[in-house]
């Protein structure tokens, strides 16, 4: 009997789910849970590092990401799905990891200094934000997860991540496995206006959009922008209609779109009709499970529930070691 190694990855609750974040990471952690033994929680206190000033959303996202989750395929028989702060264990282990890391460490990542400039309108200068990556390190180590499917802008957490436990092995004795970062693809697909599809940008497709609003989305998305006339040919290469072409229909007839695209023999408004039909069927299967999801809140409480519980069985076991080690045992 082959033993699973086991991953454990999270998202932070801020919002519905688009296409980038369901090709970007979802529908690969979707595909994982056949071959890992997996952990995915909801990071409700990693939002509060950015979000502390209005927490008042965040039920309501909570909601929205486990139902987002549980549409596109993760699957409690599969996965311990689990919420950050139902098991306090990870606060525990933050704050004994904070004893041991040095603050250059904090200071010099990428993603600090990136993020304070990016959000302006927020005030970072907190202990909590500056400590963010002490608190994904406890959620990772506390699962002694040896891998971690992250994009590349997380891939700095989890190096600190390493760090860290190399030094609390290194003054405690051995407790911890070095987590390695599983680098996820991220997909060439462009939000409608060609920009990186972003809640706050207002050019998403959600998950949760109906047929209804994906057609209507779709309609308006830019093509090639070289390509101002029908009778121009187009260029499927920088047209993301066409990624959406490669990944929702069958390869004949993308090689077929691609032909008369460069030949002008297609029209973008047919092509994105063309393209909406198949995007519609695609996210058939996910529209269904959030509308019986959606009709049955019981069975998503119970889900999570279960998955707190579990979650919380392995914290409790993995902080009885790390008390131990630190000799905080009377
Ligand atoms: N920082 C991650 C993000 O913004 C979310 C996260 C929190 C996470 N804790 C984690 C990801 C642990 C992987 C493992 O996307
Ligand atoms: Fe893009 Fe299709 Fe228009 Fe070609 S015909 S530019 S692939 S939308």
């Amino acid at each position: 009997m082959s033993v699973k190694k086991r991953i454990l990855s999270g998202m932070r609750p801020t919002g519905a789910l688009h296409m980038g974040n369901y090709l970007g990471a979802l529908a690969n952690w979707v595909t994982m849970q056949e071959q890992y033994e997996c952990f995915f929680f909801v990071a409700d206190w990693h939002a509060l590092t950015s979000d502390y000033e209005n927490p008042s959303g965040m039920e309501n996202y909570v909601r929205e990401i486990l139902l987002d989750w549980l549409s596109a395929g993760l699957s409690p028989e599969k996965s311990t799905l689990f919420i950050q702060s139902k098991v306090p264990e990870h606060a525990e282990l933050f704050l004994i990891l904070s004893m041991i890391t040095p603050v250059p460490w904090l200071e010099r990542n990428p993603t600090y200094k990136d993020q304070i400039v990016q959000m302006q309108n927020k005030d970072l200068s907190t202990f909590g934000f500056l400590g963010y990556p002490v608190l994904q390190a406890a959620d990772i180590i506390m699962y002694k997860a040896q891998g971690v499917p992250v994009g590349v802008d997380q891939v700095p957490h989890v190096e600190i991540t390493r760090e860290i436990a190399r030094r609390f092995n290194f003054l405690y004795g051995p407790v911890f496995p070095e987590p390695e970062a599983i680098l996820t693809q991220t997909p060439k697909i462009l939000g409608l206006d060609r920009r990186k599809m972003s809640k706050s940008y207002g050019n998403a497709i959600f998950l949760s959009d109906s047929p209804d609003q994906v057609r209507a989305k779709v309609m308006q998305m830019i093509t090639d922008p070289q390509r101002a006339r029908r009778s121009d040919p187009g260029n499927p290469d920088v047209c993301n209609v066409f990624e959406f072409h490669k990944l929702y229909t069958d390869p004949d007839t993308t090689a077929q779109i691609d032909t008369q695209c460069r030949a002008a023999q297609i029209g973008c408004v047919d092509c994105k009709k063309m393209m909406a039909v198949q995007l519609i069927r695609g996210l058939g299967p996910i529209h269904e499970k959030r509308a019986y999801f959606q009709d049955h809140p019981k069975i998503v409480d119970e889900i999570v529930a279960q998955g707190n519980r579990n979650a919380r069985e392995v914290a409790r076991r993995t902080m009885a070691e790390v008390r131990a080690a630190i000799k905080i045992t009377y």
